[in-house]
């Protein structure tokens, strides 16, 4: 018998598992903007362990938005070398710029307003705005994308599969800890629901998963055919 899936159940799960990141506010904390935005960008296409000594090297650097949109751009290239793709850092200063001059150094707390920044597109619009601001708004990158297209046994090849896998996780985000929530499925698919040899045993959604169900979770999501 399979229950469907709730958010309540994976809070419940993060709340003792989840993985102490540098950008991550401790429990309680409110968190900050500028640094959950430096670390969205900072993770579009670099791994949570290659992102954190920058992570942290920039924040000590920079403290604030207004820090680094007055750093001369070749400071932040250099900081940024390692990271790969210049056009992302060009990007970051770009829209510091745009949040400490035209903003008053305040970060837009919609995806809207966010998608509207230089380097902010669907995915981190939606996870700055869960994460920073509370907003019931879901990210949905390819670690979700698995976690989700494997709990509904979406079966729908890849990239096809992307319109209802957003759908079905929208419908999973709570009014409540939106942006822990966004944190936990993350958490989940790098630590249980990874793309080889998925550690059912252990996870929280594992009585609700239709994928585990059926014993067809690491087949799940279906590549692009050829
Ligand atoms: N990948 C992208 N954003 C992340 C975050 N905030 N925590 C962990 N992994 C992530």
């Amino acid at each position: 018998k399979v229950r469907s899936p709730d958010a309540g159940t994976l809070l419940d799960w993060y709340d003792r598992h989840r993985r102490r990141l540098p950008w991550r506010a401790g429990p309680g904390q409110k968190p900050n903007p500028y640094r959950v935005w430096l670390s969205e960008i900072m993770l579009q296409q670099t791994t949570v362990a290659a992102v954190g000594p920058y992570f942290l090297r920039f924040v000590e650097q920079w403290p604030t938005v207004e820090a680094l949109a007055a750093a001369p751009q070749d400071d932040v290239l250099r900081d940024w070398a390692g990271l790969g793709y210049y056009a992302r850092a060009r990007n970051l200063h770009a829209c510091a710029k745009t949040v400490a001059e035209d903003l008053g150094g305040r970060f837009p707390d919609t995806e809207e307003g966010l998608r509207a920044l230089p380097g902010i597109g669907a995915y981190t619009a939606g996870a700055i705005a869960a994460i920073a601001f509370d907003q019931q708004a879901a990210a949905v990158d390819g670690n979700v994308e698995r976690v989700v297209a494997r709990l509904f046994a979406i079966d729908t090849p890849m990239p096809a599969a992307k319109t209802e896998i957003r759908a079905r996780t929208a419908d999973l985000v709570p009014a409540d800890r939106p942006g822990d929530f966004a944190q936990a499925v993350m958490d989940l698919g790098a630590t249980i629901c990874t793309p080889k040899r998925p550690v059912c045993a252990l996870c929280p959604w594992n009585e609700e998963c239709l994928a585990h169900a059926g014993g067809i979770a690491e087949s799940l999501p279906v590549k692009a055919p050829k």
